[in-house]
């Protein structure tokens, strides 16, 4: 059951990155196709964060209010698979680009509703120990979808078939819409609803609890002074203003490092440099997706190593060098541009998937008060999504205004303050319990003095 309930996780995670790689190889098809501008380009892309920023905005209000009572939550994620499923559908058979947008929004409103109540889900089935695995298969599910999107663009590329790109992205919604199917509802929800015996059989099934009904008791009481009668006040709270600071920033520098640039206009950028084939541009695509991919399992293990600051020094430092790399190429039209972009853009993706792409998403879950946790991360997933719509939206207009190598120079200043930030502000949070990073918090010391390194 533990492990169905982690492969839901996977799915949604695999559905997010799979939305955000198939757009990739249909951009440069879509602009023939329907004779777009760039800001025609930009709008289209970005139409997938921009949906999940909505969706999150809506949860993220209503989960610090009473509404959480009465949504279950595994009915907002099958919600949301039937969303993907209709979505993918009806992006494949649009018949003209503004259709087309509307999809990909509502695409986005399911990647935004399954992003905020999976872990939700996922949070309040598994036992504690297995949590913070989760948040790392999260990130490693998205980059897997990112590889299948860009495999995707690949197999229909012959074809210039982007109708069957988009409609793929079904078959993950209907997996995610049977396995939910047969996943039972979050027994403390079912407490939430006073639903006693029902959440008795649901604990029953899945921990292997000695005890059920003394369980269930603590359980209850617990549950009424929890998260969901936060009050924004609370989340402002000078005290919990550092973990805030810390959680928004390092979205915010991820997005702004310029990743979902790199993510969704891969082919495109190597055309730019020289790659003539559309064939060549998608499989040096696939190439950037496996990159990410792999380099992710390895910041799994580097993370608990390493720990946080030193990985994000590493990260920020490799993405800055990388990218002026790319700016000085394009600048300088070097010869051999396209393998120096190639390459330079493989090593800005293994900086950032070691690095900036999973330590945002951990040190959220770590780093807020517990009763806290849940508004926090959706104030973080905000952040995280209006960044990425805003960069999506303007990178083919910067382009065509100040050109790629300036594009790709803001990107990298965005990194060194990155560098800045991690110094002064980010605590180290390897090997610190949860507990304690709250008590941490609690007497007011600087989140930065917490941990070593
Ligand atoms: C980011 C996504 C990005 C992905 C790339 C994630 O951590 O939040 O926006 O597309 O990494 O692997």
């Amino acid at each position: 059951m533990i492990y169905l309930i982690a492969s839901v996780a996977a799915i949604a995670g695999f559905l997010f990155g799979f939305d955000e790689g198939v757009i990739a190889g249909i951009l440069g098809v879509l602009k023939a196709h329907f004779h777009l501008s760039k800001t025609d380009i930009g709008i289209l892309a970005s139409a997938l964060p921009l949906g999940a920023l909505f969706a999150s905005l809506i949860l993220g209000s209503y989960i610090s209010t009473k509404l959480t009572y009465y949504v279950g939550r595994r009915t907002a994620i099958l919600a949301a698979a039937v969303l993907f499923v209709f979505s993918a559908l009806a992006a494949a058979l649009a018949p003209n680009y503004w259709l087309l947008v509307t999809a990909r929004v509502v695409t986005g409103l399911a990647i935004g509703l399954a992003g905020v109540m999976t872990p939700l889900y996922i949070a309040e089935m598994m036992p504690a120990r297995v949590r913070g695995r989760l948040v790392s298969a999260y990130q490693l599910a998205i980059t897997i979808g990112i590889v299948f999107g860009y495999i995707v663009n690949y197999l229909f590329v012959y074809g210039v078939n982007w109708r069957w790109m988009f409609a793929s992205g079904a078959i993950p919604g209907l997996v995610l819409f049977v396995g939910m199917w047969f996943l039972p509802e979050s027994h403390r929800w079912l407490l939430l609803n006073n639903k006693h015996d029902k959440a008795a059989e649901v604990l029953d099934k899945i921990h292997t609890s000695k005890d059920v009904e003394h369980d269930i008791h603590e359980i209850e009481e617990t549950i009424h002074h929890e998260e969901n009668l936060v009050r924004w006040r609370e989340i402002l709270a000078p005290m919990v203003r550092p973990a805030l600071l810390v959680a928004m920033m390092l979205f915010v520098l991820q997005q702004m490092s310029g990743i979902n640039v790199v993510i969704y206009y891969a082919p495109s950028i190597f055309k730019d440099v020289g790659f003539s084939s559309n064939a060549t541009q998608i499989l040096a695509s696939v190439g950037v997706g496996a990159v990410n991919m792999l380099s992710t399992v390895l910041a799994m293990w580097l993370i608990e190593k390493l720990g946080r600051r030193k990985l994000l020094y590493i990260g920020f430092a490799g993405t800055t060098i990388t990218l002026a790399i790319i700016a000085l190429g394009t600048y300088t039209q070097a010869q051999y541009l396209d393998w120096i972009a190639f390459i330079a853009t493989m090593a800005y993706i293994f900086f950032f998937a070691v690095s900036l792409g999973p330590i945002p998403h951990i040190m959220m879950s770590e780093v807020f008060p517990i009763h806290l946790r849940n508004t926090g991360m959706g104030i973080a997933s905000i952040c995280n999504w209006g960044f990425n719509f805003l960069v999506v939206l303007t990178f083919p207009d910067l382009v065509r205004s100040i050109g790629l190598s300036t594009t790709f120079i803001i990107y990298a200043v965005a990194c060194v303050i990155g560098l800045v930030f991690t110094y002064f502000y980010v605590p180290e949070t390897k090997g610190v319990s949860l507990e304690a990073i709250t008590e941490h918090l609690l007497h007011r010391k600087p989140l930065r003095t917490l941990g070593k390194g």
